[in-house]
C-alpha cells in the first residue's frame, strides 16, 4: 500500500522536513490539493523521464501515479507536480507605495509589539481550518465603507489559502529579476506567519493576504519608495528587515528564517516609524469584519478618504477590494478591479 502522503512535492517536502530539524513550529501540512487537476502536468524521474495527469489520491492529497518503463514505481522525490504558467501574470507588487501613519509612541524599539485590542477581531491561537475551505479563485470588485464586502463567514481557511498561494511564492521572485524562493524559504514563510499572528493577534490570513499583495511572497522583494521606505514581504513603513537591502545594497540568499519573520513582524506589528496591521486595526474603531476593509486602506494610505469610500484616496484604489478577494479565494483570476487603471 503506497504512501500517499509521501508524494507531495520535493520542494515542499524539504521545507517541511527542515523546519522538523530545526525544530521550529510544526511542520506545516502541506499537502498538495490543485482545484484543477487537469491542468497539472507530472514528472518523474526514471531511467527515462515521463509526464502525464496527476490524479486525485487519498485522502485529499494528488499524487503522480508514475509507473516507470520497466514497471516499477518511480521514487517518490523525484515525482512532482509541475503547474503550467497561467496566461497572464497574477498580481501583486508594491506599485503605488504604502503611506502607513506614522507613530512616535515607541521611540527605541523597532518592531513596535502592536496587538489587535479589540477581543471581538482579535485571534488569539491558529487555527488551519477556519474558514470555507478554499474558497472560489475569482475577482469581484468591492467599494463602499466595507459593509458590501464580504463577511468573515465567507473567508478561505489558512491551510487552503497557504498551500493555493505557494506556486505564486515559488515564482514572484523572477517579477524583479532576483532568485526565487525556495522550499524552505516558503517554509519560512509560513513560520513568520503563525508567530507574528499569535504575538499580534492578527489573523493570518490578513497577513498573508497582505504579503501576496506587497510582495507575491518573495522574500527577496526590494524596498519600493514613493515617498516612505517600503521593504520587506509587507512593505512595511521604514522597517529594517529585508533580504535585498537598499541601504547596504545585499540580498541574502538564502533569506534567514529570522529576516522572515521580522519582515513578517514589522508589516503586522508596526515598526519605530509607522504603523503596521495591528495599529491600523486598532484604528478602524469597529468590531466586525469592516476592521479588516478599513485596516487595508490605512496600511496602503494612512487614512480612510472623507467619504468613507474604501476605493478612494491616495496609492492603490483596488487595495482594499484585492484584500477582501484574497480572503475569499482569489489567487490567479484576472484581476477585475477598473480603478487602477
Ligand atoms: C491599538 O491601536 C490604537 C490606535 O493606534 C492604540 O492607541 C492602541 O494602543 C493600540 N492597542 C494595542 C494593544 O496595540
Ligand atoms: C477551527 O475553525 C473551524 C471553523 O470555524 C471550527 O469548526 C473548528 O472547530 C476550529 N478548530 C479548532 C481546533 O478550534
Ligand atoms: C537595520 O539595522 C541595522 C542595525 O542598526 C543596520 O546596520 C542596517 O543597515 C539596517 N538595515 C536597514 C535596511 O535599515
Amino acid at each position: 500500500m503506497a504512501n500517499y502522503q509521501s508524494f507531495v512535492s520535493a520542494l515542499v517536502f524539504r521545507a517541511c522536513l527542515q523546519q522538523v530539524q530545526a525544530g521550529i513550529m510544526g511542520p506545516p501540512n502541506f499537502l498538495e490539493q490543485p482545484r484543477d487537476l487537469s491542468s497539472f502536468t507530472c514528472r518523474a524521474e526514471c531511467s527515462k523521464s515521463s509526464t502525464g495527469q496527476a490524479i486525485l489520491g487519498h485522502p485529499g492529497t494528488s499524487f503522480c501515479p508514475y509507473v516507470c518503463e520497466n514497471g516499477v514505481q518511480s521514487l517518490r522525490l523525484n515525482t512532482e507536480m509541475i503547474q503550467p504558467a497561467s496566461s497572464h501574470d497574477p498580481y501583486f507588487s508594491n506599485r503605488k507605495g504604502n503611506f502607513q501613519s506614522k507613530h512616535t509612541s515607541y521611540e527605541h524599539i523597532l518592531a513596535t509589539g502592536g496587538q489587535v485590542s479589540n477581543g471581538a477581531i482579535a485571534v488569539s491561537s491558529i487555527n488551519n481550518t477556519d474558514g470555507v475551505g478554499a474558497g472560489k479563485d475569482s475577482y469581484t470588485q468591492y467599494c463602499g465603507d466595507g459593509s458590501e464586502f464580504p463577511p468573515r463567514s465567507a473567508w478561505v481557511s489558512f491551510e487552503n489559502m497557504f498551500n493555493d498561494n505557494k506556486q505564486i511564492m515559488f515564482s514572484s521572485c523572477s517579477q524583479y529579476s532576483q532568485a526565487n524562493d525556495d522550499g524552505p524559504e516558503v517554509g519560512s514563510i509560513y513560520n513568520a506567519i503563525q508567530q507574528v499572528a499569535v504575538e499580534t493577534k492578527v489573523d493570518h490570513r490578513f497577513i498573508l493576504a497582505i504579503i501576496m499583495q506587497e510582495s507575491g511572497g518573495c522574500v527577496r522583494v526590494p524596498t519600493s519608495n514613493y515617498g516612505v521606505r517600503n521593504p520587506g514581504l509587507m512593505q512595511d513603513h521604514n522597517g529594517n528587515a529585508t533580504c535585498n537591502s537598499d541601504i547596504t545594497g545585499v540580498v541574502q540568499n538564502p533569506c534567514p528564517q529570522d529576516v522572515v519573520t521580522r519582515m513578517v513582524r514589522e508589516g503586522s506589528a508596526g515598526t519605530n516609524d509607522g504603523d503596521g496591521l495591528a495599529q491600523c486595526i486598532n484604528e478602524s474603531d469597529k468590531d466586525d469584519v469592516t476592521a479588516f476593509y478599513i485596516a487595508t486602506r490605512l496600511y496602503n494610505s494612512g487614512a480612510v478618504d472623507g467619504s468613507g469610500d474604501l476605493c478612494k484616496g491616495i496609492a492603490t484604489h483596488c487595495y482594499s477590494s484585492d484584500i477582501a478577494n484574497r480572503l475569499t479565494g482569489w489567487v490567479e483570476a484576472p484581476r477585475g478591479c477598473s480603478l487602477d487603471g
